[in-house]
């Protein structure tokens, strides 16, 4: 049976806290300093995962523990090295590729690094990932009613391995798209390539505020560490997809704005009586998409460097979506802020949109 590994990290505090409650009420500095000293180790084995056409694999979850600011600001030799010795962990225990999880394909040079140190194939994940965010933002987009012809679109972290291909994906579907991260000089590089893709020339901006304030439609893919969206910024009946981790709409979206459909973007359905060994924060049987891409990768043998760097081809996405579906695997239900969304809420939140336009319109007159 062919195996994988797939390198994961504690996203915030709960998580750390999930994995060994004896860090309840320890001070997040402290946490951090004793997760620089904690070697790479293997978390969980992964058993049954079986595709439709009957193939069975096997992994591993191994951890490279570190939080996501201490991957931005330790000397980025250690933080490669705990990753390079998580895919050591995997060879040795027989995988024939490896997945990063989270900011361990964030870090540097997204995976390329990685890559060249070990002897087996590595993947980011972003392909399916950017396949998973485009395919559940439309259909968010559908359940809220908004037809994206005629729709502005907005993708945060435009400049990033997902947001870049979002953001040319996206700009085929909307009337029209506005591109936001921090480099203004990237931003004109991604806006080219959209332009090239699509025909069409977005917004740019570097003004997160501004970038969100007309968008019907958001995907947001930055790597701030999360927070970064505000109830502030959101238009009444937007749809967004939040396909960053720590994500990046803030916990006040959920408690403020209830005429706003907020997704976690790319959560997949394993096939398959899937058991992670591990809880990492899912409900059964749904994984990440960057996981589901190594799982595809291993039932299909292809045990090659597949999503690497900051340059995803498009080619990898609409590839990797087909052998997804070739496997079974699928896009899970709508969940928001680690809940599963209801029909009966988004009627709601469609419900307060109608109400606060009815208002408006009233008062204008
Ligand atoms: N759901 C999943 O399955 C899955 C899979 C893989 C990755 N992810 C998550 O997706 C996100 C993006 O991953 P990636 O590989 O595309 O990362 P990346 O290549 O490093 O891109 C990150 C993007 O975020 C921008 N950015 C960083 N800080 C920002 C800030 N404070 N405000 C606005 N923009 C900011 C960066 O541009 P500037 O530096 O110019 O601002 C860049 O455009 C990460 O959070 C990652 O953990 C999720």
């Amino acid at each position: 049976m062919d195996t994988f590994g797939f390198v994961i990290h504690p996203l915030d505090m709960n998580d750390v806290i999930r994995f060994d409650p004896k860090a309840e009420g320890k001070r997040i500095e402290l946490v951090s300093k004793v997760l620089e000293w904690m070697p790479a180790n293997n978390q969980s084995h992964i058993t049954g995962i079986r595709s439709k056409t009957g193939k069975e694999i096997h992994g591993y979850f191994l951890a490279a523990s570190f939080l996501p600011h201490q991957f931005i600001q330790l000397p980025r030799e250690k933080v490669y090295q705990k990753i390079i010795n998580a895919g050591k962990i995997a060879e040795s225990l027989g995988a024939k590729i490896i997945g990063l999880g989270g900011f361990t394909s964030v870090v540097g040079d997204a995976g390329h690094t990685i890559a060249e140190n070990l002897n087996i194939a590595v993947t980011s994940g972003s392909s399916y990932t950017i396949a998973t965010a485009l395919e559940g933002t439309l259909a968010a987009a559908r359940a809220m009613e908004i037809d994206p012809k005629e729709a502005t679109a907005t993708v945060v972290g435009a400049t990033g391995s997902i947001g870049r291909v979002c953001a040319q994906l996206l700009s085929r579907e909307v009337e029209s798209l506005t591109i936001t991260a921090r480099s203004l000089s990237r931003l004109k590089t991604v806006a080219e390539a959209v332009h090239e893709f699509s025909g069409k020339r977005p917004r740019v901006t570097t003004d997160l505020h501004s970038a969100l304030l007309g968008a019907d439609i958001v995907i947001s893919a930055s790597s701030s560490g999360g927070g970064i969206i505000k109830p502030i910024s959101l238009r009444s009946g937007a749809v967004v997809c939040d396909v960053a981790l720590p994500h990046d709409c803030s916990r006040e979206v959920a408690d403020m704005r209830d005429d706003v459909l907020v997704i976690e973007g790319g959560l997949v359905e394993v096939p398959g009586p899937v058991h992670f060994g591990t809880n990492f924060g899912y409900p059964p049987r749904i994984a990440l998409a960057c996981m589901a891409e190594t799982m595809i990768l291993t039932l299909e043998g292809r045990f090659e460097n597949y999503s690497l760097g900051r340059r995803i081809e498009i080619e990898k996405v609409m590839e990797i979506q087909h052998l997804a579906q070739k496997h079974g695997f699928k896009l899970a239900g709508f969940r928001s802020f680690n809940a599963p969304v209801t029909q009966e809420q988004i009627e709601m939140i469609k419900g307060n949109v109608k109400q606060l336009r009815q208002k408006s319109k009233i008062s204008i007159s």
